[in-house]
């Protein structure tokens, strides 16, 4: 079967797949204090999840990451989860992961190992107490601790994703790095993009450029850039004091559009094909037209991989927020 091949070149191996709107925290820079959320019957259903992941993986895709959401709050996801071991069985998925805010780990830890999971990203800005609570509104950091902790122990390789915001966690990036690299965590960066009406917001307040915080790291540890990795958007170095692995995902300051190899699908079956843009294709009437046949569906996926535009907008050297998009990060999955 012929793989899939963007306008430019592109081979499509990597999907994310937000299997939920909802979540248990409400980050200040990813959602309003008071979301709406999706009607159930608006979802797809677990069994409708697998048709479309099995759909994408028969046309190629070898990197499957669930995200929400919080992935871990939509009821039976464990299910899901070992209904997709059989494709890494089978050899055609090379890894099935998820990203996740860590607030069940400890519960599912050991499931998704066993399901296959072995690596996993939890996002955490801060390790103060008092700043996480601030920053997530609902979250409490304890919980996501014990959640990492689990996750070690269960055997995956964990990797904290860290916002860079500028006032919020720049005195933390020395104590973050050494916790990490106390206990064999990756590390990656990433810039705040301009995503869902948050409101009172203030993204230029809160962008924290990541050429500036890497010159900062260079102040203390040699960086050695690393050719490496992981199908995902971050380039790595390595701080020879420590051995320690960081990323930085740059959207802002260095646009990595040209190597995307990834699309990404709403817990509705509507698949975007870039997280910038507003651009989206219904698959969930491809299949639930056809509950007997996966044909159309795969069609319909070539169909949506054949828009897939160059590379998003988001721009603040202007000292504005352009090539905003109005759905929320929640919405499309990070
Ligand atoms: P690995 O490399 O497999 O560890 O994962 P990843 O970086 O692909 O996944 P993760 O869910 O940890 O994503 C981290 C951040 O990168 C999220 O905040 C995403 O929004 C951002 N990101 C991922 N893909 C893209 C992309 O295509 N464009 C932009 N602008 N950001 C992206
Ligand atoms: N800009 C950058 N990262 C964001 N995330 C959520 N909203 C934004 C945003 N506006 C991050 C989360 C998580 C990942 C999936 O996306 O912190 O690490
Ligand atoms: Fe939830 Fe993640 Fe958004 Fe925070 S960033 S509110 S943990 S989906």
């Amino acid at each position: 079967m012929d793989k899939l091949i963007d306008p430019f070149a592109r081979p499509i191996s990597y999907l994310r797949v937000s299997v939920t709107d909802r979540c248990d925290f409400r980050c200040v820079y990813c959602m309003s204090e008071n979301m709406s959320f999706l009607p159930k019957k608006e979802l797809l259903t677990l069994e409708e999840l697998d048709r479309m992941c099995s759909s994408f993986v028969r046309l190629g895709v070898e990197k499957l990451r669930i995200t929400g959401g919080e992935p871990l709050v939509r009821r039976d996801i464990m299910t899901f989860f070992q209904r997709m071991t059989r494709h890494l069985d089978s050899g055609a998925l090379r890894e099935l992961t998820l990203t996740t805010n860590g607030s069940q780990l400890e519960r599912f830890a050991q499931p998704l190992y066993d399901a296959g999971v072995r690596r996993v990203n939890i996002s955490a800005d801060t390790l103060d107490e008092e700043k996480f609570a601030k920053i997530t509104r609902w979250g409490r950091l304890p919980q996501v601790l014990r959640g990492i902790d689990a996750a070690q122990k269960a055997g995956m390789r964990v990797k904290l994703n860290a916002v860079a915001l500028k006032g919020f966690n720049e005195d933390e990036l020395f104590p973050i790095t050494e916790w990490c690299a106390e206990r064999g965590i990756d590390l990656t960066w990433i810039e705040v993009m301009p995503m869902g009406d948050i409101g009172n917001e203030d993204r230029l307040g809160q962008y924290w450029k990541l050429d500036d915080l890497r010159a900062r790291l260079a102040e203390q540890y040699t960086l050695t850039d690393l050719p490496e990795s992981t199908g995902g958007p971050a380039r790595y170095v390595r701080l020879e004091e420590t051995g320690q692995k960081i990323g930085f995902i740059t959207p802002l300051t260095h646009n990595f559009c040209e190597s995307c190899n990834r699309v990404r699908l709403t817990c509705t079956g509507e698949l975007f094909m870039c997280l910038g843009q507003e651009d989206n294709a219904d698959l969930r009437s491809a299949l639930r037209n056809h509950p007997d046949s996966d044909a159309p569906l795969e069609q319909a996926i070539r169909n949506a991989i054949a828009r897939k535009p160059e590379g998003h907008d988001f721009d603040y050297s202007r000292q504005t927020v352009d090539g905003r998009v109005s759905r929320h990060m929640s919405h499309t999955g990070g």
